[in-house]
C-alpha cells in the first residue's frame, strides 16, 4: 500500500503536490495518482503541507504534527542580525538548575531541523549530573595528558634517531602546549572542558547515514539560538567531541549505539557574564559570481 493517499472527493486537482514531487505523484489524463514507499519518499512531508484542501495524507506520519499555524513570523532582520550577534560563548554559569521543561523544549525543536535526505538519525545524550559531567570532564583531561606523553615521546624518539620530524607531529606537538594548561587547570580544582555548567548536550549519529556532522551541528546552532530565548546561554565544546570519538576509556563511558559518533557538544546554562557590546570580526571573504 502507497505511503501516501489522496482523498478524491478533496482533491481539486490543482497540481502543487505533483509540481513539489514528481517522485511520487503523477498526472494521467488529468488525474493525479501518488505511490510513496521507501524507495521514492523520504517523509519530507511537502505534499500534505503543501495541499491547499488537506486531501493529502501521509500513513506514516502523524498527521496531527502537520501544525497550521495562523500566520508565518516575521523577524525584523536587524533585530535577528543583533540576536545572532549577541550570541557569545559561555562559560561561566551560575549554579541554577535548568527547568526540565525548558531542556525539553529544546530536545523537542531538534526533531524540525533539516538532516541529509530527511534521515533524522542523529541523537542527543543530555548530561545534568554535576557528578557525570565532572567526571566525562576529566576522563577528557585525562586522554589529553596521555596524547601529550605520546607526541612528545614519539617527536623525541625521532630526533634521537636524527630523523625529521613530519609536518603532523610538528603540528601536534605545537597544540601539546594548550592541551597541557588544561591539565594544569583540572589539578587546580577547575573544570577545563565544561566549565561547570549544568547541563551538557551531546549530539551524535551513526557514521554510516546522510551528513552526520551536518545534521548534528544544525540541530546544535538551533539549540544554541533558541536556549537565548529562554536567558540560557552556550558554548560548544570541540574539546569533547575529539576525546569522545578516540580516547577508548570515554568511548565506553558514554556508551553511545554501536556504530555512532560524536559531531558536537555543547554546554548550556544560565550566564554569569553579561557581555556589553558585539564583537568586530575579520571582513568576510566572498566571491560573487
Ligand atoms: C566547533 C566549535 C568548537 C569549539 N570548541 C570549544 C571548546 O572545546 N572549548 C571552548 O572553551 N570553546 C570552544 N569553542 C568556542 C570558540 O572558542 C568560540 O566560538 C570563538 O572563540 C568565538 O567566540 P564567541 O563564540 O564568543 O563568538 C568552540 C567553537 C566552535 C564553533
Amino acid at each position: 500500500m502507497s505511503w501516501v493517499s489522496i482523498d478524491k472527493e478533496k482533491c481539486d486537482s490543482c497540481g502543487l503536490c505533483v509540481g513539489r514531487c514528481v517522485r511520487c505523484f503523477s498526472v494521467k489524463e488529468g488525474e493525479i495518482s501518488v505511490e510513496a514507499n521507501e524507495t521514492n519518499c523520504n517523509l519530507c512531508g511537502h505534499c500534505v503541507a503543501l495541499c491547499p484542501t488537506m486531501a493529502i495524507t501521509q500513513h506514516k506520519m502523524n498527521m496531527d504534527g502537520f501544525v497550521e499555524y495562523p500566520e508565518t513570523v516575521q523577524f525584523d532582520t536587524s533585530q535577528f542580525i543583533q540576536f545572532v550577534r549577541e550570541r557569545r560563548s559561555h562559560r561561566n554559569f551560575k549554579k541554577k538548575e535548568i527547568p526540565l521543561n525548558d531542556l525539553e523544549t529544546l530536545v523537542d525543536l531538534c526533531r524540525y531541523v533539516p538532516t541529509g535526505s530527511n534521515v533524522q538519525t542523529f541523537e542527543i545524550l543530555f548530561v545534568r549530573d554535576p557528578e557525570r559531567i565532572k567526571k566525562l570532564s576529566d576522563m577528557n583531561v585525562d586522554f589529553f595528558k596521555e596524547m601529550i606523553d605520546d607526541v612528545e615521546q614519539r617527536a623525541a624518539k625521532l630526533v634521537a634517531n636524527g630523523k625529521k620530524i613530519p609536518e603532523d607531529l610538528e603540528y601536534a606537538l605545537e597544540t601539546v602546549v594548550s592541551r597541557r594548561n588544561l591539565v594544569i587547570a583540572r589539578d587546580a580544582g577547575m573544570d577545563p572542558i565544561f566549565h561547570k555548567a549544568p547541563a551538557v548536550m551531546i549530539f551524535h549519529s551513526p557514521k554510516l547515514t546522510s551528513t552526520p556532522k551536518d545534521n548534528c551541528v544544525i540541530a546544535a546552532q538551533t539549540v544554541v539560538l533558541a536556549a537565548r530565548t529562554m536567558g540560557l546561554e552556550t558554548c560548544y565544546i570541540g574539546l569533547f567531541e575529539a576525546a569522545a570519538n578516540s580516547y577508548q576509556p570515554l568511548i565506553e563511558e558514554l556508551a553511545l549505539p554501536s556504530g555512532h559518533s560524536v559531531y558536537s557538544v555543547l554546554i548550556l546554562g544560565y550566564p554569569r557574564l553579561k557581555y556589553l557590546r558585539a564583537v568586530d570580526r575579520k571582513p568576510m571573504k566572498v566571491r560573487w559570481e
